[in-house]
């Protein structure tokens, strides 16, 4: 028996990424190994968003050397190994298989070839890997990601991802229906919909764009309930508002990513809005939909960034109200146009703002939960909680909620009050 291991980095299309090729192994008779030590098939599924995303796969590179007691394949997939695939034969030339994210279904046919020398397919092509994936699927859980379009046009100045994931592409209406008509077989009842940029979905043979996908697919049976990430602010149209208003099985909840509160720092970003029209959208979402969430990601210290520009930023999060958000210290990475950028700053002053920052969202989080405490809220229930009878579920907002019930079970949709709210999470009772 031939066992494997996946460790994932970085964000849900790896985590979708990964599954997809454990699926690939299982239905190739290779079993899952519950440790890491146990493998003998090591894929590290890497991300390269920030500089310690991709530091932490070239020190667990080496240590998966050290520790083991077999010499297991390594195979390096996702982002670091589409950008930097010769650093890793330099630095790690012990690896014996390196995939770029479009090219993870040569993974079988790359196991199956002497490995005398490391095999490297790094192609950006994304338009074969949905194709050529078999799609046998192993087990899955109530909720589940399905990747519905990938890479990026934008070409922020901070990101990486244009060159690890390569230009925009879409899969087909007819192919997104098939697999989560497949998702719903094997037991899925929440999916997310994934994507660079989400919203920007196209299917030019059907004339389908992301609205119009959403309302294709809502009606799917077995669907409970349907979320979607990660949208650029751009492509907020007055259609996708609608459907937050008139899709039942569509989440009041959006991850919208604004970056930067400052027009000056969102236009070197080269975001392609400025602060006025991300508020005019996130208007919008509202008059449609009054009850949705949002949350976002931040990035503060971005090259030139100065104190009033940041200011702007927490003025702009104290107008909006967010559920919950993700804010990051500006990392150069290479081949960026903001790495070459003047006026980088200081490591001290980017700490000090993301603290800033980072307690005001925390304490936003805590008064959108607060909100809730004697409300009812629907759950679907997710996982077995950490003690007996306790389960974990989330409700329509992205929150993550507790309840205690002997006769609920895992994939069941309850109504429970909200008695009490942690930080990150709430407390319900049925
Ligand atoms: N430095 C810091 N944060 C970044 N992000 C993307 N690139 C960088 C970078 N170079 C953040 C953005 C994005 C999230 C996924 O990661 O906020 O929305
Ligand atoms: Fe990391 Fe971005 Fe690649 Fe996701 S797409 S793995 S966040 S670099």
């Amino acid at each position: 028996m031939i066992k494997f291991y996946i460790k994932n980095y970085g964000c849900q299309m790896n985590i979708y990424d990964s599954q997809r090729m454990a699926d690939a192994l299982t239905s190739s008779g290779y079993t899952a190994a519950s440790e890491q030590e146990d493998a003998d098939i090591l894929i590290f599924n890497s991300c390269s968003i920030r500089s310690k995303a991709d530091e932490k796969l070239f020190s667990d590179l080496g240590r998966a050397r050290q520790n083991t007691t077999k010499v297991p394949v390594i195979v390096v997939t996702g982002c670091v190994a589409q950008l930097q695939h010769e650093e890793i034969m330099r630095r790690a030339p012990f690896v014996n298989i390196i995939l770029g994210p479009q090219d993870i279904h040569h993974l079988l046919h790359y196991l199956s070839m002497p490995h005398d020398k490391c095999l490297v397919s790094v192609s950006l092509d994304a338009t074969k890997k949905f194709a050529c994936l078999p799609d046998n699927y192993s087990s899955r859980t109530i909720s589940e990601f399905l990747t519905i379009q990938e890479g990026c046009n934008k070409c922020c100045t901070y990101c990486i991802v244009p060159y690890t994931r390569g230009r925009e592409f879409s899969r087909s209406v007819k192919e997104i229906v098939s697999e989560l008509r497949k998702l719903i077989d094997h037991g899925v009842k929440e999916v997310t919909l994934l994507g660079q940029n989400v919203n920007s979905y196209i299917d030019e043979d059907s004339n389908t764009d992301f609205a119009g996908l959403l309302e294709t697919i809502a009606t799917t049976p077995g669907l409970l309930r349907l979320r979607y990430t990660t949208s650029h602010p751009k492509h907020i149209t007055e259609a996708l508002a609608r459907a937050h208003r008139d899709i039942p099985v569509l989440m009041p909840f959006i991850h919208l990513p604004v970056q930067s509160g400052s027009d000056i720092i969102l236009k070197r970003m080269n975001r392609h809005y400025d602060r006025a029209e991300y508020m005019d959208k996130v208007a919008m979402l509202r008059e449609y939909r009054p009850d949705i969430a949002f949350s976002s990601d931040f990035i503060v210290g971005f090259p030139g960034e100065t104190d009033e520009n940041f200011q702007d930023t927490i003025s702009l999060v104290n107008e909006v109200k967010f559920a919950q958000a993700y804010s990051f210290k500006y990392s150069p990475r290479p081949r960026t146009g903001a790495a070459l950028m003047p006026n980088q700053i200081d490591e001290d002053v980017k700490s000090e703002r993301l603290q800033t920052l980072q307690t005001l969202l925390e304490n936003q989080q805590k008064e959108y939960n607060a909100q809730f405490i004697g409300r009812q809220v629907e759950v679907l229930i997710l996982k077995p909680g950490r003690y007996d009878k306790q389960l974990v579920g989330r409700t329509p907002y992205g929150q993550a909620i507790t309840i205690e019930s002997k006769d609920l079970s895992i994939g069941d949709v309850c109504t429970a009050t909200v008695v009490n709210v942690e930080p990150h999470s709430l407390m319900g009772q049925i």
